[in-house]
């Protein structure tokens, strides 16, 4: 029995040793910012449409299906460190994987570059501003150690630096799902688990409800 016990906890050692991968291969470092800040909107705006990213994200990044992914933007910097993670398979997705798996670094650069330079979707005329959704925003809530939202997304939600994303003008459907896949360990290319510490602390309920703070107003005739 101890034998198999110690057969048993040495596999479990193996398998968290062999998933313990970093949760990003992407570091802003000096060549990464090169390659962002000489990175062409136009070469972009080419790959985009041979790429059929509209397909799934509208023609400029706002799509009008709101089970969709808004990606007009969001910063170059974070719209880059994710195509690299869908390809380091860092971040799990199966259709940005098949998109991303024979980009060159300088084309997922170009992309970013050509998607952050779009408009974004405008936030929800009636979003909720309830006064506790406003006090997580702007806050936090030191009870639970959780920062606010706008320290690093910005005041605006408009996003921060480098991997800190715009979340104003993206639809609720995504922005729960994803929140969700953090909180259950499902989503883990956050360095420093900097996200899913954040969404385990929230109920399900705070969640829908920044959502609706943050969110973009769903096309009429989906509702
Ligand atoms: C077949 C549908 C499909 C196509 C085509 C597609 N995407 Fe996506 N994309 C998705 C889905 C679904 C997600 C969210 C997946 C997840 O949960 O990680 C996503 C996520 C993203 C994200 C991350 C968004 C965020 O807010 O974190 C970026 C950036 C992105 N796609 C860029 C692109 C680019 C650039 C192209 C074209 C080269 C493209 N996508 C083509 C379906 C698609
Ligand atoms: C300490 C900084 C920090 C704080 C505070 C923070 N976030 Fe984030 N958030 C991040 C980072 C970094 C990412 C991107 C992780 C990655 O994929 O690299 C992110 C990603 C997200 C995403 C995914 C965006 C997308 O397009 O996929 C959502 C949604 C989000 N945060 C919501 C929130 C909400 C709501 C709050 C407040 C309750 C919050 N965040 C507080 C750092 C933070």
């Amino acid at each position: 029995m101890m034998r198999l016990m110690a057969v048993l906890s040495g596999m479990l050692l193996f398998t968290s040793v062999a998933n313990a991968g970093p949760s990003s291969l992407v570091a802003f470092d000096l060549p990464t910012l090169g390659l962002l800040q000489t990175a062409d909107p136009a070469r972009g705006e080419e790959l985009a449409s041979s790429g059929k990213c509209s397909k799934c994200h509208g023609d400029a990044g706002v799509s009008d299906d709101p089970e969709d992914v808004n990606i007009a933007g969001l910063r170059a910097s974070y719209i880059y460190k994710q195509l690299k993670d869908y390809q380091d398979k860092n971040r799990d997705d199966k259709d940005m994987y098949k998109k991303t798996r024979d980009l060159d670094d300088q084309q997922m650069a170009d992309l970013a570059v050509w998607f952050a330079s779009q408009a974004p979707a405008s936030v929800a005329a009636d979003r909720n501003a309830d006064p506790a959704v406003l006090k997580l925003v702007f806050n936090g809530d030191p009870t639970r150690l959780l920062k606010a939202c706008a320290s690093c997304h910005g005041r605006d939600g408009r996003g921060g630096q480098f991997d800190h994303p715009a979340l104003s003008g993206q639809y609720p459907e995504y922005f729960i799902y994803t929140l969700t896949e953090f909180s259950e360990d499902d989503r883990t290319n956050d360095v420093y688990s900097r996200m899913r510490h954040i969404a385990q602390e929230l109920t399900e309920e705070e969640i829908e409800a920044l959502a609706s703070y943050y969110g973009a107003a769903v096309p009429e005739e989906e509702e």
